[in-house]
């Protein structure tokens, strides 16, 4: 009952494709996840079910021992709490780099124009990004959108942030700096779950490490153990395409 999320018995399809066949983990407060897998494994959609981007056909999503699929819940407070940064950013283009920032502050947590402009100039301190406060999206790099994204979804406060990719997009130059700034987070006691093909962030920063396949979770492990002592063969054949 101590877990942060606990994920039992989740299914989701498209069609005739199973996505999501009977996944089971849980998330304890500070634990950073990797998820890794092939193309097609299902991450996403496990993320965006966490998230209710997606509503899972059957299973259970605790929250805090709480069903999120059971019963009214308010979506966006469900989202506050529960952060999710995206492989293309997702800022609004419309709103300039502080605005992004306070906007779901002021709409969802019904804070003051004041206390939200604060939070949010705290945390685009926190990832570099306090020279950009009067930018527009358009006119920041790839690596600069994701920094902020990360910030707008710290300013909620979340108690988890969900992370799909968040580098793939990005020109190689760009991919330090966000990792540096995921790293910190993970450092400062963030409970996330992080979506990557970046194995040294898996190894170096993750509590834990989880291998899809076809829709259930293959293997996890701690990431030394899993890493050195693969013990599926697709495990190590997903693994193998990273080491040259
Ligand atoms: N909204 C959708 N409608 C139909 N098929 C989908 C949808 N979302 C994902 N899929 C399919 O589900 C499978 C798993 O997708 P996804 O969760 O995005 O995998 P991953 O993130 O591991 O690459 C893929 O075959 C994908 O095409
Ligand atoms: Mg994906």
């Amino acid at each position: 009952m101590d877990h942060l999320v606990e994920i039992r018995n989740l299914k989701k399809h498209f069609g005739n494709l199973e996505v999501l066949n009977d996944i089971q983990f849980s998330i304890n407060k500070g634990d950073v996840i990797t998820v890794i897998g092939s193309s097609g494994s299902g991450k996403s959609t496990l993320l965006r079910c966490i998230n209710l981007l997606e509503i899972p056909d059957a299973g259970e999503i605790l929250i805090h021992g709480n069903d999120i699929l059971k019963g009214d819940i308010d979506v966006n407070k469900h989202r506050a709490r529960v952060g999710m940064v995206f492989q293309s950013f997702n800022l609004f283009n419309n709103m300039n780099v502080l605005k992004n920032c306070m906007a779901g502050q002021m709409t969802v947590l019904k804070r003051s124009k004041e206390e939200s402009r604060a939070r949010a100039v705290e945390l685009l301190k926190r990832v570099g990004m306090e020279n950009f406060m009067g930018a527009s999206p358009a006119q920041l790099s790839g690596g600069q959108r994701q920094r902020v994204a990360i910030a707008r979804a710290l300013c909620m406060d979340p108690e988890i942030l969900l992370f799909d990719e968040p580098t793939s997009a990005l020109d190689p130059e760009m991919v330090g700096g966000v990792l540096a700034v995921m790293k910190e987070l993970a450092n400062t006691g963030l409970t996330m779950i992080v979506v990557t093909h970046e194995m040294g962030f898996a190894r170096d920063v993750s509590s834990r490490v989880v291998f899809m396949d076809k829709g259930i979770i293959l293997e996890e492990g701690a990431p030394q153990e899993f890493f050195s002592n693969p013990k599926h063969e697709r495990t190590r054949e997903f693994l193998a395409r990273f080491i040259n």
